[in-house]
């Protein structure tokens, strides 16, 4: 399949063109490039899922353009969702509904009796599903278990000549994916955390929100690998950054000494201790949203440095740096290296 290329300041007319017929685009969004199809078209559905070599159980959310679509899609909607909606939305929140199945179609939900929707902002993505006229099921546009492309060249690493066209929108401003919360119950849950706290959706809803511990995701697709580069991505941690740093100089001694090609991942203030070691910087541990939209694209990184090792961080702040830590617990598979751990 050729994949067309197209630039911001093309005309989207042909993207939703594509659409229409059941095709697959790929568009910037404000968190991270979403993979699009007709969501309402199950055969157009099926293709994201063929291009990602994703899991089928693994549902997807439906973005939107205006609350009319929503109320096309869903059962009810909550109290609670309206408060979300009135405060968050068009932004990084997607939430959970009561889905009307007999409109949304199975694949699309993964066979849920909920449907998850998201009113993105960005503009290039909000005119896309105005002019197609449809909601648009959209995954992050990535290889199924890879970070989430936050610019154009990581979804044409991935997705070149699997779709039929990607829309260059620039880096990715956020950088990590929407917050999910469910709706769609009494008990309100956070299922994946993200650029929207957990502390900012409790401050709206004035009520407690159920957040798994450790903010241990509970979305059907958080089970699967996920965001992992080709290097083993070890977590070291202790209680001053000077003792991560010294235990990271032990670890890679060792390391060096099997020849291993050994790297860092760490932050700034940092990046000094580390002159003579391929090293990436996240950004300043000063600005966490720098943190949050570099993070995907150092984990690419890390595969184009070709590194087989690489030991990296733990940010321990609540909000934002939760979220990071989300993603980057996962992309380490768990392995954490604790100070105490040392034998
Ligand atoms: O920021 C984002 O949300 C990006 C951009 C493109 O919008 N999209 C995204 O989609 O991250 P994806 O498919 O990579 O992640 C969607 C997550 C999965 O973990 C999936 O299991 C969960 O949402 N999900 C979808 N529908 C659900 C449902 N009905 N109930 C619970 N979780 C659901
Ligand atoms: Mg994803």
């Amino acid at each position: 399949m050729n994949t067309l290329i197209l630039n911001k300041s093309d005309k989207l007319e042909i993207a939703a063109k594509i659409l229409q017929n059941g095709g697959l685009v790929v568009s910037p969004t404000e968190t991270v490039y979403g993979l699009c199809a007709n969501a309402l078209n199950e055969k157009a559905v099926e293709s994201i899922f063929w291009a990602k070599g994703r899991p089928s159980d693994n549902p997807l959310i439906v973005h939107i353009a205006s609350l009319d679509m929503l109320r096309d899609l869903v059962l009810e909607i909550p109290d609670d969702a309206n408060k979300l909606i009135n405060t968050f939305w068009p932004g990084p929140l997607t939430l959970i509904f009561k889905a009307k199945k007999d409109i949304i179609p199975n694949k699309t939900r993964a066979n849920l009796d909920t449907v998850a929707i998201r009113f993105p902002a960005n503009p290039i993505m909000l005119e896309l599903i105005k002019i197609s006229g449809l909601p648009l099921a959209a995954p992050s546009a990535n290889t199924s278990g890879k970070p989430s492309p936050t610019n154009i060249n990581r979804v044409i690493e991935d997705l070149s000549g699997k779709v039929d066209c990607i829309i260059d929108g620039g880096n990715s401003k956020i950088g990590i994916e929407s917050t999910i919360i469910d709706v769609s119950d009494k008990r309100i849950k956070l299922l994946r955390p993200g650029f929207i706290t957990l502390k900012m959706l409790e401050d709206t809803l004035k009520k407690t929100v159920y957040a798994p511990k450790n903010h241990f995701p509970i979305a059907p697709g958080m089970k699967y690998k996920h965001y992992a580069p080709n290097a083993n991505l070890i977590i070291v941690d202790a209680d001053s950054t000077q003792k991560v740093i010294n235990r990271m100089h032990e670890l890679i001694k060792e390391d060096m000494l099997e020849n291993r090609k050994i790297g860092v991942l760490v932050v700034d203030e940092m990046l000094d201790f580390f002159e003579n070691i391929p090293s990436l910087s996240l950004g300043s541990l000063q600005l966490l949203e720098d943190i949050a939209s570099n993070l995907f694209e150092k984990l690419r990184q890390l595969d184009d440095l070709k590194l087989e090792k690489v030991y990296t961080i733990y940010l321990h702040d609540i909000g934002l740096a939760e979220s990071i830590m989300n993603r980057l617990l996962k992309a380490c598979n768990n392995q954490i290296i604790r100070l105490e751990d040392k034998k």
